[in-house]
């Protein structure tokens, strides 16, 4: 239940930019959200062991081996010392609730993230038949700038709980700003590094546009019905107060841990 509702952070997070002043002493959904967003912008520096949340800021990956095997296909390798920092200077650009429609809408965006670290890859890629060969020990040194994500989403009755919520009519688009990359294969000369260095960057810019259809029903069909079996047995009232307690321990987790 907590674990899948870090996946509302994702979609959720971003309804509000500003909370609303509030008549009754009761917090509303965007208020909760907006304590919600600046609480786990707090925990992202030391995670939450209790939750299995990493830390964040920077997220970090000591060495993490794989063994792929599709097909033909068969890549062994492992990533190593990954640093991603920037996760938690996320900057909220507009939102909005309107608690008659039930509709949402977000725009937040990451200016800088900075990915460092290592990969090691060696074995056989089969792209459409065609064999290629794969050996590559690499020094990953990339860099997104600007990248925005708006979209919108309604709250509907859920489908297997008349008392719950779902998240409908939802919608999501992506752009990325701009990409840089330094890396460095060892086993490549300066003139092979620098090739394909530009084109992981003129590709990535590429592949963002060209994806950017697939993105809401790839998220609807993957993403969404973990989120609304967790809201299914949540009223709004109910959402909202779990994101102010939630709020509330995460707050503190720089705290407790240090
Ligand atoms: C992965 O890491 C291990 C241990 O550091 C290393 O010996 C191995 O050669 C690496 N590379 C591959 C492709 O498995
Ligand atoms: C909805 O918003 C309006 C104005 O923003 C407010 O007066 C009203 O109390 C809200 N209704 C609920 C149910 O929160
Ligand atoms: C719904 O929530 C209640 C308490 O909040 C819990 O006891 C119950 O198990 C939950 N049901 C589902 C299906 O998650």
């Amino acid at each position: 239940m907590i674990a899948k509702c870090v996946l509302l952070v994702l979609l959720v997070a971003f309804a509000s930019a500003s909370p609303v002043a509030q008549d009754n002493g009761m917090v509303d959904f965007r208020e909760a959200l907006d304590m919600f967003i600046n609480a786990y912008k707090k925990m992202m520096p030391c995670g939450f062991a209790a939750d299995n949340i990493p830390a964040m800021a920077p997220l970090t990956v000591d060495f993490f081996p794989f063994d792929y095997v599709n097909g033909e296909t068969h890549l062994k390798g492992n990533v190593s010392n990954i640093r991603v920092s920037g996760l938690d200077n996320f900057q909220i650009l507009s939102g909005s609730f309107d608690n008659n429609t039930m509709r949402a809408t977000f725009d937040f965006m990451y200016p800088a993230l900075q990915i460092l670290g290592s990969y090691e890859v060696e074995g056989v890629l089969s792209i459409g038949g065609l064999l290629m060969p794969i050996r590559q020990k690499v020094l990953i040194n990339k860099k997104i700038t600007d990248w925005r994500f708006v979209g919108e989403y309604t709250f509907g009755q859920s489908l297997t709980n008349s008392n719950g919520l779902r998240i409908k009519d939802f919608n999501l688009q992506y752009l990325v700003g701009g990409v840089v990359a330094a890396n460095w294969d060892q086993y490549m000369d300066i003139a092979g590094n620098n090739y394909f260095n530009s084109f992981i960057n003129s590709f990535s810019v590429l592949f963002t546009e060209e994806i950017q259809p697939y993105v809401t029903p790839l998220y609807e069909k993957y993403v969404l019905p973990s989120i609304n079996s967790a809201l299914s047995n949540m009223s709004l009232t109910d959402l909202s107060n779990y994101l102010v307690m939630q709020a509330g321990v995460w707050n503190n987790a720089c705290n407790v841990q240090a």
